[in-house]
C-alpha cells in the first residue's frame, strides 16, 4: 500500500511527464538549402563533387601572376608566403622541405585548398576554370604534370602525386581506387 507521501510524488510525476515538451528556445530561422550550398563546397580526395570546367598549366600563368604571385614569389617559390613547390625528395632528409607539390597526398586537396582559402585576402572569386588552371600551373612547375595537360573533374583525381605513399591511412577502405 503506497504511502501518501509516495502518492503525491507518483501523481507529481505523472503530471510532469504529462506536460508537451517545451517548444525550444526559437532562436533563428531554419537554414535554406542553397545557402547550404555555397559553403558545402569540400572535395574529398576522391574528387566527389568536382565542378565542371578545365584548364592547363599554360592557362594558368596568367592566373598565378595575378593573384598568387605577389605572396608566393615567382614560379611560386616562396616568399612572403609559403613555397607551394619544389622540395620532391627531401622529406626524408634533415632538410626537408615541405610543399604542396613534395607533400601533399592528393591533387584534389590542393583545388580544394584554393577554392576555400585564396587568393587570401579575396577567397572564393576564383571561377572554376582559373582554379582548375593554376592547380595544373603549380603541377606542372614540378612535372607531375605537362603543360598542355588538361585538368578537369576526370582527370585530376587521376593525378598521382609523389608523396602519396607517404601517409599511413587510419582508413584504407576509403582511399580512392587507384586509376
Ligand atoms: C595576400 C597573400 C596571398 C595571396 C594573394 C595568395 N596566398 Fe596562398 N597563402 C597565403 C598565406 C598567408 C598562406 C598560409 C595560410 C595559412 O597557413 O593559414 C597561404 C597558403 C597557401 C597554400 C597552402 C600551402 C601549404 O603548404 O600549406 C596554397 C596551396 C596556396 N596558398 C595557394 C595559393 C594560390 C593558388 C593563390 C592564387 C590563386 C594564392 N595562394 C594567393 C597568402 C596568399
Amino acid at each position: 500500500m503506497p504511502t501518501p507521501d509516495r502518492t503525491a510524488r507518483i501523481a507529481l510525476l505523472v503530471a510532469l511527464i504529462g506536460t508537451p515538451a517545451a517548444a525550444g528556445p526559437n532562436l533563428g530561422t531554419p537554414i535554406d538549402e542553397r545557402d547550404v550550398a555555397s559553403w558545402d563546397i569540400s572535395i574529398p580526395p576522391s574528387g566527389t563533387g568536382l565542378p565542371p570546367g578545365s584548364g592547363t598549366a599554360r592557362q594558368g600563368v596568367s592566373v598565378y601572376q595575378q593573384k598568387c604571385q605577389a605572396c608566393h614569389g615567382a614560379d611560386a617559390a616562396g616568399k612572403p608566403a609559403d613555397a607551394l613547390v619544389g622540395g620532391i625528395g627531401t622529406l626524408a632528409t634533415p632538410q626537408a622541405r615541405r610543399t604542396v607539390t613534395s607533400f601533399w597526398p592528393h591533387a584534389t586537396t590542393l583545388f580544394d585548398y584554393v577554392r576555400r582559402a585564396m587568393p587570401y585576402q579575396e577567397s572564393k572569386t576564383l571561377s572554376a576554370d582559373e582554379l582548375y588552371a593554376v592547380c595544373a600551373y603549380l603541377l606542372a612547375q614540378d612535372g607531375i604534370v605537362t603543360d598542355d595537360f588538361v585538368l578537369d573533374a576526370e582527370t585530376l583525381p587521376a593525378v598521382i602525386m609523389p608523396n602519396r605513399e607517404g601517409f599511413i591511412p587510419s582508413w584504407p577502405e576509403r582511399r580512392p581506387t587507384r586509376p
